[in-house]
């Protein structure tokens, strides 16, 4: 080892230390209120993906303890769907707070187990409460309709119910805001929850679930399921009757097999799936806006985010400018472990995904892209990867094709705004899309053309609570977030009300 690694790697361990005596540091899987071990003793451990070390241990559940997570769900399902409004929102509301008090633990043990810089983990934490916060509010606000036209002596009318037992599946790139993206308008609608987190990331919704109990949250609404048999779980949630919706953000493959599967029991489904974003610079973008949209977009979490630019198609006339400035910022990121000073980009979450990476640029590099920054594994370590900028990139390249999940950006250049707009829209993919340009004309003209559930125009940032985070084609089904989020989570029942 060089010395900065053995520095890096001994600082690792005294962050670990501090982690482990903390209430947060939760090692075992939630059902009904109890912390509970698999049934068999089985185990599964959790690598630091900075450094590789393991941090900790935990219960690797199957199918039988996953029907008794259902089974608590269904029974606590019971009560919580009589509670008020009120009381929902006040529990969701005290459950909002303890994580703000908590945000530099919570934030410190996600850097662990992901590996994004600290002051993006910070902003994950208030991102993930701020869902929660969002749907304590949400909660008051549910009410159904009257309908009094329809003949002098009945009264039509539909209500609003709670759905019922919710399957939640979610990924580790966001280990606590895809699981509070879900919860939350799952527990204000009324509903009780399975959670399935990612088996990388499973200690961070350990620690939301201990909070939830603090907040006075009852035995049995929320229950976690650790595992690394994703598919057993997975197949056990979708087969049961009990759950009457599933919830999961993750790859177009995996959503194509819950949906089949969940096609003998019925469910409703929300599908959060793959996005391969086209991230389009006209040539009458402001530089000076264009630059930092980009870089948020396809720098955020190292490129690991389902709405990361995947392909960069910039306008002929800017084309080398752009390419040259752009660049210029990416060499100011710095790579490292999340928790060192200035870190911008943390490692990837594993040495699987730096192949896959390592494959895209191989495979533009091949079809005579250029090479302006990076291209290769970084010093840092297995799991890190340098920024990298490729130009010329031509379109049959995998970038145009296929997720990348990393710090790549690949250019390619564009003459007409028909033609960025034909690329744009050439995939199977159809989450998020972003443009710059200053022609308003322009700007409405292309955002009616892109199809994509979400379009940035002169920014980078799409997610926060108020919007509608959701993908068409096969980036999705359903909206999370914004006043939409919670129908997912509602059934509506209609009535007529006869009288003389
Ligand atoms: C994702 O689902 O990967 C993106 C979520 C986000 O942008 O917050």
């Amino acid at each position: 080892m060089i010395s900065n690694e053995v520095e890096q790697f001994s600082q690792s361990f005294t962050h670990m230390d501090s982690m482990k005596n903390s209430k947060l540091f939760v090692e075992k899987a939630l059902i009904n209120g109890q912390w509970l071990t698999a049934q068999d003793g089985a185990t599964f451990d959790v690598y630091n993906p900075a450094s590789g070390e393991i941090i900790g241990t935990v219960p690797n559940l199957g199918k039988s303890e996953t029907e008794l997570a259902i089974e608590a769900a269904n029974e606590a399902f019971r009560s919580w769907k009589t509670t008020t409004a009120k009381t929902r929102h006040q529990l969701l509301m005290q459950w909002y707070e303890l994580i703000l008090n908590h945000l530099d633990e919570l934030a410190r043990l996600m850097v662990l187990e992901q590996g994004k810089p600290l002051a993006e983990a910070k902003g994950e934490v208030i991102y993930a409460a701020n869902f929660i916060q969002w749907f304590a509010e949400q909660a008051k606000r549910i009410h159904g309709t009257i309908m009094d036209g329809f003949s002098p002596t009945a009264q039509l009318q539909y209500t609003k119910e709670p759905v019922g037992v919710v399957g939640i599946i979610t990924p580790w790139n966001f280990p606590l805001a895809m699981i509070t993206r879900k919860v939350a308008p799952a527990l204000a609608a009324g509903c009780t929850v399975v959670i399935k987190p990612s088996e990388f990331t499973p200690y961070s919704a350990l620690a939301l679930m201990q909070l939830s109990i603090e907040a006075g949250i009852p035995a049995g609404v929320c229950n976690v399921v650790t595992t690394d048999r994703a598919a057993e779980v997975g197949q056990a949630m979708t087969a049961s009757k009990m759950i009457r919706k599933m919830s999961f953000t993750g790859s177009t493959r995996v959503g194509k097999i819950l949906l089949s599967q969940a096609a003998t029991t019925v469910k409703r489904m929300s599908m959060e799936l793959g996005g391969n974003a086209p991230f389009i610079v006209f040539d009458d973008a402001d530089f000076a806006s264009a630059i930092p949209a980009l870089m948020t977009s396809k720098f955020r979490n190292t490129g690991q985010t389902c709405v990361c630019a995947n392909r960069i198609l910039v306008q002929d006339r800017i084309y080398d400018q752009f390419v040259e400035q752009f660049t210029n910022a990416t060499k100011k990121l710095v790579v490292g472990d999340g928790l060192s000073d200035g870190v911008t980009q943390g490692p990837l979450i594993n040495e699987a995904a730096l192949e896959k990476v390592e494959s895209h640029v191989q495979h533009a590099l091949e079809l005579d892209g250029v090479l302006q920054l990076g291209g290769k594994g970084h010093e840092k370590g297995l799991t890190f990867f340098e920024p990298t900028v490729i130009s010329e990139v031509p379109q049959e390249s995998r970038f145009n094709s296929e997720e990348t999940f990393g710090p790549v950006a690949p250019m390619i250049r564009f003459k007409e705004e028909e033609e960025a707009i034909q690329i744009a829209n050439q995939t199977d993919y159809g989450l998020s899309a972003y443009f710059c340009s200053t022609n308003m004309s322009r700007i409405h003209r292309v955002l009616k053309e892109l199809e994509t559930g979400m379009v940035g125009v002169n920014t980078g940032m799409l997610a926060n609570e108020f919007g509608p985070f959701g993908g068409v084609k096969e980036s999705g089904l359903g909206r999370e977030g914004s006043v939409l989020g919670i129908e997912e989570y509602l059934e509506n029942k209609y009535s007529i009300i006869a009288y003389s």
